[in-house]
């Protein structure tokens, strides 16, 4: 089970994970369909409180998820569906949720979102623009889907 508390990444519902080594600026990827969760269970009122790096960044991932999507060679009618509303209600909703953070119409639409991109990569993959991206996190501490590394998590300093 999953119980996702940010909205972008779209990895309750895929087989795939990533360990991050800031201190060896490397970046592992874990995939494989044991990983698919069983369940994912989102509840929106978890990330009302979220800080706005935090809420962006992810955001900003599902975006490029439903983009990679629609333009990879692997593309399908569905992927293309998931991928397109994915990125309607991210355009509506991640406006709203970072200007109010506590709007929960927004929050739940952003939480969809990252749910439809999530399966859409699951069929096609990333593309290039997450290739490119690895390296520019870890080496230069760039944010994906997180904010960056060198921030406290626990206080977003
Ligand atoms: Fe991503």
């Amino acid at each position: 089970m999953t119980i996702p508390t940010t909205a972008g990444t779209g990895a309750e519902v895929t087989p795939f994970a990533t360990v991050w080594d800031h201190g060896m600026h490397k970046k592992h990827s874990l995939a494989g369909p044991l990983m698919f969760p069983d369940i994912a269970l989102l509840d929106a009122s978890l990330s009302l409180t979220l800080p706005e790096e935090a809420t962006l960044y992810p955001g900003l991932d599902a975006v490029s998820h439903a983009l990679e999507s629609l333009w990879n060679r692997n593309c399908t009618p569905i992927s293309r569906a998931l991928a397109l509303e994915s990125l309607k209600l991210t355009v509506e909703a991640l406006p709203v949720a970072l200007r109010t953070p506590a709007d929960q119409v927004a929050r739940e639409k952003m939480q969809t979102a990252s749910l439809m991109s999530g399966p859409a990569i699951s069929q096609t993959r990333t593309a290039v623009a997450h290739s490119v991206s690895y390296p520019l996190t870890t080496h230069f501490d760039v944010p994906h889907g997180w904010p960056a590394a060198s921030r406290c998590r626990c206080c977003w300093r």
